[in-house]
């Protein structure tokens, strides 16, 4: 996950991404979810796996 997005390691990404791109990235996968009528548990759960990543993703 790390190296995935790490521009140095990954030419396919652009620059790093910061903290407010992951927030966007978040609010965006809530916001489909809720749209698509996902139960708000499952929701809660997969938001939980996706601040995991954060450490990994956000390297600026
Ligand atoms: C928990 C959140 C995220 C997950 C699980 C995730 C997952 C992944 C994975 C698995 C890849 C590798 C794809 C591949 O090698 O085929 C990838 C690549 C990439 N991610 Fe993320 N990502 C996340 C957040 C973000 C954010 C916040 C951004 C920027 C706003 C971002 C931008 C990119 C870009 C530009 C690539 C390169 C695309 C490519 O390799 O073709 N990602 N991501």
């Amino acid at each position: 996950m790390k190296d995935a997005h790490d521009p140095a390691k990954n030419p396919r990404m652009a620059l790093k991404s910061n903290n407010a791109d992951m927030d966007i990235f978040i609010q965006s996968v809530v916001k489909g979810a809720r749209q698509n009528k996902v139960p708000e548990d499952i929701i809660n759960e997969f938001g939980k796996i996706l601040e995991s990543l954060r450490k990994d993703v956000v390297q600026r």
